[in-house]
């Protein structure tokens, strides 16, 4: 049995004329969604995703800012361009590109979003929302990776997942949409004793730890479903998941290549986010 792929490109695409929809509609209305993204410093690889975040929003109709501060940049006045942002009325979603340079404190930077313009849903009130159920923007990944189960039918809801992986970002977010899915949630991390035994209890197996093809054949229920949120680059330069993909596609259900999963989910759930934002700010 060889796994059916589940294709994030054209997910992604889908999702993309849906939102496109939504803003020529919007638009009718006098309404256009705006996004501020803001970089400080010149991470190369940072660079990349504001550009393709910048150009995202040029495909969609959004209206779109970016900041580019030099690397110097105080927190101080970081703080005082998303407070300007904040108070923006043609910006819908701020994102600041993380990471920030060591002299900035990220958390301050992420507490000084207005909630109503967190996109990114890294604010701790979108956090405790998403916690408690009520309705919030959501993280972009883990938001990402719930729409890839729910478009190829395959459903949370009465099924044993697996979350490998405890991180703030996507580990601990996509454990808890799992469950709001009402999946039974387990949450397995690099203390976990026998993990491949526990990753073949799942009906879903949702892998975010950053170690390259970590999830092998043995480790997966025939049948299951295997998302990948891995990006890891190999001394080769070829990109690869934190799961083996041809042995894992094997016995697998359903499964997330990498590059061409996840990855193209997450800038557009950063624009589903921000269409989202600008609906409700204008009632
Ligand atoms: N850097 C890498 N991924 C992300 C993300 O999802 N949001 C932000 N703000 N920065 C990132």
């Amino acid at each position: 049995m060889s796994a059916q792929i589940i294709n994030g490109k054209q997910i992604s695409d889908t999702i993309r004329e849906e939102i496109k929809n939504e803003v020529a509609a919007l638009r009718e209305k006098g309404v256009r969604p705006g996004l501020a993204v803001v970089l400080v410093g010149e991470d190369p690889a940072s660079q990349v995703y504001v550009r393709n975040k910048a150009k995202a929003c040029e495909d969609l109709g959004f209206y779109s800012e970016v900041h580019r501060l030099p690397a110097e940049t105080s927190q101080a006045d970081l703080l005082a361009l998303i407070e300007r942002l904040n108070g923006q009325a043609d910006i819908n979603g701020i994102l600041v590109q993380l990471p920030l340079p060591k002299h900035i404190e990220e958390k301050a930077v992420i507490d000084a979003i207005s909630v109503a313009k967190d996109v990114d849903g890294f604010h701790p009130i979108s956090v405790g929302n998403l916690m408690i159920g009520d309705d919030s923007l959501l993280p972009c990944t883990p938001a990402g990776v719930i729409e890839l189960l729910k478009r190829t039918g395959n459903s949370p809801a009465g099924k044993k997942a697996v979350v490998i992986g405890r991180s703030n970002i996507v580990g601990k977010p996509v454990s808890l949409l799992l469950l709001r899915e009402n999946a039974t949630v387990t949450i397995a991390h690099s203390r976990t004793p026998n993990l491949p035994e526990v990753v073949r209890e799942a009906d879903i197996v949702v892998a975010a730890v950053g170690v390259p093809k970590l999830v092998k054949k043995d480790w997966i229920k025939p049948g299951a479903v295997v998302v990948d949120v891995g990006i890891n680059r190999l001394d080769t330069g070829k990109l690869c998941g934190d799961v083996d993909y041809d042995e894992v596609a094997e016995v697998a259900g359903w499964i997330t290549p990498v590059p061409g999963g996840v990855g193209p989910m997450t800038i557009t759930m950063l624009m589903a986010n921000t269409l989202k934002a600008a609906k409700t700010a204008h009632g």
